[in-house]
């Protein structure tokens, strides 16, 4: 039950001294598969056309297309003038840079130029996507570089009403075809609470460019092209199933995160088997039920866990083996590091990381039921391994632990055309989560550029993101899932 604090802020009389406190109603997300319903607009700062085409790819013609700071018609977008006329005409959905071959300082004003009125004009829930060269050479490129970086996170903390930014680095010579599901992802209302971050796309030797458009391009009723609205995407969620035919295994999923990711998969056309210990084997089997996929009641620190997933895939659901595993379960046992006896420090080790290693194992070593070539490995991190947390010694270590075995497998898999990546979730709104105290909990929640926590689907939407098929081209990442999380790193 909410606490007198919390009932207090979330009353009438109560929210409007909130508000003052601060506290104000944060911006409603646009989530889903929804696209901005406005224009994307995209800027090619230094004539790369890889953005174009592949937008192209997924049916999006972009509005106004400019040109270094210039709109197709001549107009000069935010020159130096007092009172810029405004460079986009009403509210954009959506501003894609590509700045690709963009490696001098001067040329950074292209950027502010192009940048400047997209932050007033975006819409609510609005993009900003920058596409930037993953290898530079040279001091003023690898300047520059990093400029893009710092560019990025400053944007995600000045957009308001729920807009986001994002940078993708992309290797020279990339197929428009690898880069379509991120561009998708990010455009969409899938990414609502990723904000700020960076992360590379390679190429993909996998099926993405064999794959039809409508593999990848999102399909919204009524839309024409570059056009969709979040009213019009509603219950409309089986229209896509980039999934269809796979097996995908997802532990933890009696609830929570866990039981969104099977959802969210489902929904994706997965057949999913659902895993949890014994004791949540109740909600576990409903779930398992409603989405059509199966239970399986399973400790995954057993040192069998590995082999009897592998057991249950091949008698529950032919010999196809499994597309994508996602190692969703995890627990706390918070404790400053002085009162963090050997039990606490073992347990938390044991589920959130050595499992996933045990498992894994037992996965790639080729038996029936195992993960499949050009299939998908998924972990759970979080921001508390990345910027550690007072109280979680034995957590951060082993969601650090979570992101150094990610980074250690990709490369090893990549032969296998087997993609490894992890999410790292800051605040999100689960039970795990309602234990901390409210004031606690409100900082946490706040204490981010969206001024809100995330959602379990949240969570979910990027890892379907990186199960897809499509996404053959992202390996070895860590995306943040933390509304830009003002805390540590
Ligand atoms: P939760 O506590 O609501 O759900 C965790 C699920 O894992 C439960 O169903 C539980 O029964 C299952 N589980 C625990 N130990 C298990 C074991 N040995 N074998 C099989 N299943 C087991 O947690 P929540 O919030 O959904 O978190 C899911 C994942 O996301 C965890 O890895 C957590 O560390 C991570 N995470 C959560 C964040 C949040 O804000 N909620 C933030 C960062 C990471």
């Amino acid at each position: 039950m909410a606490g007198l604090l919390e009932r207090a802020v979330t009353s009438g009389p109560g929210r409007a001294v909130a508000g003052r406190l601060g506290l104000a109603e944060p911006p409603h997300l646009r989530r889903g598969r929804a696209l901005p319903a406005g224009p994307v607009v995209l800027a090619s700062l230094a004539g790369s056309d890889l953005a174009a085409r592949s937008l192209a790819i997924l049916g999006l013609a972009p509005g106004s297309p400019v040109l270094d700071g210039t709109l197709l018609d001549g107009t000069v977008l935010d020159g130096t003038g007092e009172d810029p006329a405004p460079a986009y005409q009403g509210h954009i959905g959506a501003l894609v840079v590509d700045a690709r071959g963009l490696v001098t300082i001067a040329g950074l004003e292209k950027l502010r130029a192009v940048l400047r009125p997209a932050m007033r004009a975006l819409e609510a829930s609005g993009r900003v996507v920058l596409l930037a060269d993953a290898d530079v050479e040279g001091p003023e490129a690898s300047a520059v570089h990093q400029a893009l970086d710092g560019i990025n996170r400053t944007v995600g903390k000045e957009l308001r009403g729920g807009a986001t930014t994002n940078l993708v680095h992309i290797p020279s010579d990339l197929d428009p075809g690898d880069l379509a599901s991120t561009l998708s992802f990010l455009l969409e209302g899938r990414s609502a609470f990723v904000d700020g971050q960076a992360w590379t796309v390679g190429p993909s030797s996998s099926l993405a460019s064999a794959l039809p458009k409508s593999a990848l391009a999102p399909e919204i009723p009524g839309a024409s092209g570059r056009f969709g609205s979040e009213g019009a995407d509603e219950g409309g969620e089986e229209r896509h199933a980039p999934l269809a035919g796979r097996v995908v295994v997802v532990t933890g999923a009696a609830r929570g995160i866990g039981a969104q990711i099977a959802t969210v998969a489902a929904r994706d056309g997965a057949t999913v088997v659902c895993v949890d210990v014994p004791a949540a084997g109740e909600p576990l089997a409903a779930l398992a039920n409603q989405l059509r996929g199966s239970a399986l009641q399973q400790d995954v620190t057993s040192p069998e866990a590995g082999e009897r997933i592998a057991a249950h895939v091949a008698s529950r659901h032919g010999g196809a083996g499994i597309h994508g595993m996602v190692h969703n379960a995890g627990i706390t046992r918070d404790k400053l590091l002085v009162n963090t006896d050997a039990r606490r420090w073992s347990q938390v080790l044991e589920v959130n990381l050595a499992a996933q290693l045990r498992i894994n194992q037992a996965l790639l070593d080729g038996r029936a039921g195992g993960i499949t070539d050009g299939g998908r490995l998924v972990s759970i991190a979080s921001t508390s391994g990345i910027a550690g947390n007072k109280g979680q010694a034995n957590y951060a270590a082993s969601k650090a632990g979570v992101i150094g075995h990610v980074r250690a497998l990709a490369p090893e898999l990549a032969g296998r055309r087997i993609t490894v990546n992890a999410v790292a979730p800051g605040f999100i709104e689960t039970e795990m989560t309602a234990k901390i105290p409210f004031v606690q909990r409100e900082v946490f929640r706040r204490a981010n550029s969206l001024g809100q926590g995330g959602q379990p689907v949240d969570v979910a939407e990027t890892i379907c993101y990186f199960l897809q098929p499509a996404s053959g081209g992202v390996t070895g990442q860590v995306i943040r899932v933390c509304g830009q999380n003002l805390v540590g790193q």
